[in-house]
């Protein structure tokens, strides 16, 4: 029984509009080298051994063009549910955690909007959480970041040594983001991450490396260096 124990389920916001992309068609359906960004998505979920099961939140309303879309016209190696998100990305991972099975040990939280992630950096992220129970992949800042006031005056510099910029996967046991959630709802508190919910609890976060790779698509010059990126990728599978 212990490997029924140790099931790892992936949860996937992809229920956002894309408001910053000034699209039409929402964000997880701009196609990149011609197929959907969620199909990226996905595949590096399915294709990660230790994830047990996949299940994505879309649109309220669009669970059928993301079936006919995405599910239908691509193969992917394991069964991926999908369900209608909230208004909000926190509501939509609420409404995903409630579709989590009982017999689950870890939660993976990765958001649709990240079709760069690897396999590697998932299963990484899942041995960190088995041994830290709470993960988050994350990258050093690369900028120099300040503080401003409202007149756009700096107020300080942030030492940038020990800042980090955060990603998903965010990774934890089950136990613990579902009590996160459940608080958080409870305290009318809005995080914008996982991660948050998580630290309020007090409750230690571990950083596991992640890459400059895994973007999070967001404004429309992402896209270009999203195709950018598949396209090297594609180009280095082939060489080898
Ligand atoms: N998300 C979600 N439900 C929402 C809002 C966002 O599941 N109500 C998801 C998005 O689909 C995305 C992830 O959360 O995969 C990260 O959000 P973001 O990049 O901000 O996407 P959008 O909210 O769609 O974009 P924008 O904020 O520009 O509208
Ligand atoms: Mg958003």
């Amino acid at each position: 029984m212990a490997q029924l124990t140790m099931k790892t389920i992936a949860i996937v916001p992809a229920a956002g509009t894309g408001e910053r992309m000034g699209n039409n068609r929402k964000k997880p359906y701009l196609l990149l080298n011609e197929r959907p960004l969620l199909y990226y998505t996905l595949t590096a979920l399915a294709s990660t051994p230790s994830i047990a099961q996949i299940i994505v939140a879309v649109a309220p309303g669009d669970e059928e063009f993301c079936q006919q879309q995405v599910l239908e016209k691509f193969h992917f190696k394991k069964n991926i549910q999908i369900i209608a998100g909230g208004s909000s990305r926190q509501e939509s991972v609420s409404r995903l955690l409630e579709r989590v099975p009982d017999e689950a040990h870890l939660v993976l939280v990765h958001d649709g909007a990240r079709p760069l992630i690897t396999s590697e950096l998932l299963e990484q992220a899942i041995a960190e959480t088995r041994v830290w129970k709470a993960t988050v992949l994350a990258v050093p800042v690369k900028d120099t970041i300040k503080a401003a006031n409202d007149a756009l005056q700096i107020e300080k510099t942030i030492s940038r040594e020990r800042l980090w910029a955060i990603q998903t996967p965010q990774t934890f046991e089950r136990s613990i983001i579902g009590e996160a959630h459940q608080r958080a709802r409870q305290q009318g508190f809005i995080g914008t991450d996982d991660a948050a919910l998580v630290e309020r609890m007090g409750v230690q976060v571990k950083i596991v490396m992640g890459s400059y790779d895994n973007i999070k698509v967001t404004t429309p010059e992402d896209l270009i260096v999203a195709e950018a990126l598949l396209k090297k990728r594609r180009n280095n599978r082939r060489d080898r």
